[in-house]
C-alpha cells in the first residue's frame, strides 16, 4: 500500500503501522522457505492485519511468529509454543485449541496429584500402623523407602502472575475540559490534518480510529501538546492534568536510567517503598527494579510506562495504542482497569476490545479530519462517571 512518494521517505518518519508495514514487505517480498515475526500485528490497522493473517495462513514455507494477539493466532496458527518458567510445552491446532488442551492438561496433572495424595495418605497409615510390629518391620521399611521414592506430581498453580493495579484520577475537572477547534498540521509538505474540530467534556472516552498513518498519533501529541498545530487552537481547562502513553515505549523512556529511577523521575518524592510497591504491582519484584530500561522487552517497557501512570497525578489519560506489546494478561486488566477509570480518557486504537469496552466516543480519523461516529456514541452507568 506505499505511495510513490513513500520510497523516498526516511522509514522513522512513518507512522508505527507504516513502520511495521515496511518491515513485514522486507521479509515477505523474498518469499524466504522460513521467516521468523516478532509481534508482527503491532501496531497494524485492521486491514493491514486482516491482509497478514490471510498471507501467512496461506504461507508454503515455515513461519514462526511470537505473538500476544489471540484473534491472529487462531486464523494462522496450526501448533502453539508455550514458553513458561524456562521450559517450551508444545500443542497442536490454534490458540482456541491450546486453550482446551491447556484446560485439559492441567485438569488431569490435578486429578493424578489427587491421586497420588491419597496413595501417599494411605502407605503412611500402614507405616504407622505397624511401625513398631516386628513381623511387619520388612514391610513397614520397604514402604517408607517406597514412600520416598515417589516423584511427587506438582499440582498445576492455575494462578499465573498477572499485574493487577487500578486507574485512578486525580482531582476532579471542569466539565468543559477540552476544545479542538480547526486544527491543521503538515510535516514538510505532507498535509496530515486539514481541519479537526472536536470538543471533549469531563468523563468522555474518546476513541480515534482510523488507518494507519492518517494521522492520530499526531492529533493525539497535538491534543498533549507535545506539537505545535500548524493551525487552529487547542484549549484545556485549567484543573486537567495530563497523562500521555506514547505509541512507542522504547522512545519515550530513558534508556540509561533503571526501572526504579525512570519512576521516581516522575514522583521525586514518593517513598521508594511506594515505588517499589506499585512496580510489584507490575511484576518488577526484587533485584528487577535495578534493570536498566536498554535492556526491558517490549511487554516489560509498557510495564514500566502504565506504573508511571499510577503514580504521576492525572485526571485525564491521553493513550497512543496502548495494548501493543502487553501479554493476554496484563491487556485484559489494562483494559479493565481503564473500564474502571473514573476521570477522561482519549485514545488512539485498533483494539477492537477497546473500542468495545472503553469508548463512549469515537472519532474516525482520515482525510485529514476527525468525524464522531455518532452511531457508536454510549452512555455509562452513572456510577462509572463522576470526575
Ligand atoms: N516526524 C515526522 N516527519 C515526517 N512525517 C511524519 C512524522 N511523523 C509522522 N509523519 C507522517 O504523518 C502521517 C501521520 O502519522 P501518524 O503517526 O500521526 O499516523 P497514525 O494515524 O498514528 O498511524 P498508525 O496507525 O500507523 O500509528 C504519516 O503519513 C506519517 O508518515
Ligand atoms: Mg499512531
Amino acid at each position: 500500500g506505499f505511495a510513490l512518494s513513500d520510497r523516498e521517505k526516511r522509514c522513522g518518519d512513518f507512522s508505527g503501522g507504516w513502520q511495521m508495514r515496511v518491515s513485514l514487505a522486507k521479509v515477505l517480498v523474498h518469499r524466504p522457505p522460513n521467516i521468523v515475526l516478532d509481534e508482527p500485528t503491532n501496531h497494524l490497522d485492521v486491514a493491514a492485519r486482516d491482509w497478514l493473517a490471510l498471507e501467512l495462513s496461506e504461507y508454503r514455507g515455515t513461519v514462526l511468529i511470537v505473538t500476544h494477539d489471540t484473534e491472529f493466532m487462531d486464523i494462522v496458527a496450526n501448533r502453539i509454543l508455550e514458553l513458561k518458567d524456562g521450559a517450551v510445552t508444545a500443542y497442536s491446532g490454534n490458540y482456541t485449541d491450546y486453550q482446551r488442551q491447556k484446560a485439559e492438561r492441567l485438569a488431569q496433572q490435578d486429578r493424578a496429584a489427587s491421586r497420588q495424595e491419597r496413595e501417599i495418605e494411605k502407605q503412611t497409615k500402614f507405616i504407622e500402623r505397624f511401625r513398631y510390629k516386628q513381623t511387619k518391620a520388612t514391610a513397614v521399611q520397604s514402604r517408607i523407602k517406597a514412600v520416598e521414592r515417589i516423584e511427587r506430581i506438582e499440582r498445576p498453580n492455575a494462578r499465573e502472575a498477572t499485574v493487577s493495579f487500578q486507574l485512578q484520577a486525580t482531582g476532579r475537572t471542569e466539565r468543559d475540559l477540552l476544545s479542538v477547534t480547526n486544527v491543521a498540521h503538515a510535516y514538510g509538505d505532507h498535509q496530515v490534518l486539514t481541519d479537526v474540530t472536536l470538543h471533549v467534556e469531563r468523563g468522555d472516552r474518546v476513541v480515534f480510529i482510523g488507518p494507519n498513518g492518517s494521522g492520530k498519533s499526531t492529533l493525539l501529541k497535538i491534543i498533549a501538546r507535545l506539537i505545535e498545530p500548524a493551525a487552529g487552537s487547542v484549549v484545556w481547562s485549567d484543573r486537567a492534568r495530563l497523562g500521555y502513553y506514547d505509541q512507542h515505549q522504547d522512545e519515550a523512556l530513558e534508556a540509561g536510567r533503571t526501572v526504579i529511577e525512570e519512576v521516581r523521575a516522575v514522583a521525586t518524592d514518593e517513598p521508594d517503598e511506594r515505588l517499589r510497591n506499585i512496580l510489584g504491582r507490575f511484576l518488577f519484584r526484587g533485584d528487577d527494579v535495578y534493570k536498566p530500561i536498554a535492556v526491558l522487552s517490549g511487554g516489560e517497557r509498557s510495564r514500566v510506562a502504565l506504573a508511571k501512570f499510577l503514580i504521576e497525578p492525572s485526571n485525564v489519560l491521553l493513550l497512543d495504542e496502548p495494548t501493543n506489546h502487553l501479554d493476554v494478561g496484563t491487556r485484559r486488566r489494562l483494559i479493565d482497569a481503564l473500564e474502571g477509570y473514573d476521570g477522561t480518557i482519549i485514545c488512539a486504537s485498533h483494539d477492537q476490545t477497546i473500542l468495545e469496552r472503553v469508548a463512549t466516543r469515537v472519532f474516525e480519523v482520515d482525510g485529514g479530519t476527525a468525524v464522531e461516529r455518532e452511531e457508536m456514541r454510549r452512555e455509562l452507568p452513572p456510577v462509572k462517571r463522576s470526575r
